[in-house]
């Protein structure tokens, strides 16, 4: 996993939390890397996860909505990290169809060696549209953060349905539908 990931969960945890909870994670964590990631390495992703899982004792929250959490924390990052792949877009369902094709591709052209998920996109129209998450990371709850946060960058009223596809979660499905909008 490439070191922005990390860089930005430690930001949020500052942020939140203060330096100290940092601090105590990453010692508490036993990570080999001691918390000092550059932008561009790689890193195993187990990492992020034995951080969150620290988070998640220290301050008493469960794993999984932490994930979330940081989804919705990070999708703002990325959108303001990389304009060239993010700005020609101007609402939330065209650019979570374009996750698979364009975007998380062009990622792969900046880092090869990124870890993507695939985001199948099962249907699209104007109100509605599904997705299929797969990776052996088993991030459905980061994705989930990072659609309710696309859904608010473009200030789009929808709801997000989530249903594990798998015991393991590696496969998880995503139907988003608008409440206001266009159409209705
Ligand atoms: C709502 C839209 C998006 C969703 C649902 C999404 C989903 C994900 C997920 C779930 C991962 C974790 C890896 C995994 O599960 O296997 C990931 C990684 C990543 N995504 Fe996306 N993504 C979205 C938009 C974007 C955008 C807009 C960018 C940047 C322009 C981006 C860049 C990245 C990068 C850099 C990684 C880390 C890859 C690595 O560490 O190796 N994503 N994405």
């Amino acid at each position: 996993m490439k070191g922005i990931v990390f860089r930005e969960f430690l930001q949020m945890v500052e942020k939140k939390f203060g330096y100290n909870l940092v601090d105590q994670i990453i010692i508490d964590s036993k990570i080999e890397s001691n918390g000092a990631y550059t932008s561009v390495g790689t890193y195993p992703h187990e990492e992020l996860f034995l951080l969150v899982k620290e988070l998640s004792k220290n301050i008493d929250v469960p794993f999984s909505q932490l994930l979330t959490v940081y989804g919705e924390y990070v999708f703002d990052k990325f959108m303001s990290a990389y304009p060239h792949l993010t700005e020609k877009y101007t609402d939330a369902f065209t650019l979570l169809y374009n996750i698979e094709d364009t975007i998380h591709v062009e990622v792969l052209k900046l880092y090869p060696d990124a870890q993507l998920p695939s985001i199948l996109t099962i249907s699209k129209t104007e109100q509605e549209l599904i997705l299929e998450y797969s990776s052996s990371r088993k991030m459905g709850d980061f994705a989930e953060g990072m659609i309710t946060s696309c859904l608010k960058y473009f200030n789009e009223e929808a709801t997000v349905k989530k249903e594990v596809l798998n015991s393991d979660q590696s496969k998880v499905l995503f139907t988003i539908k608008k409440t206001h909008g266009k159409g209705i």
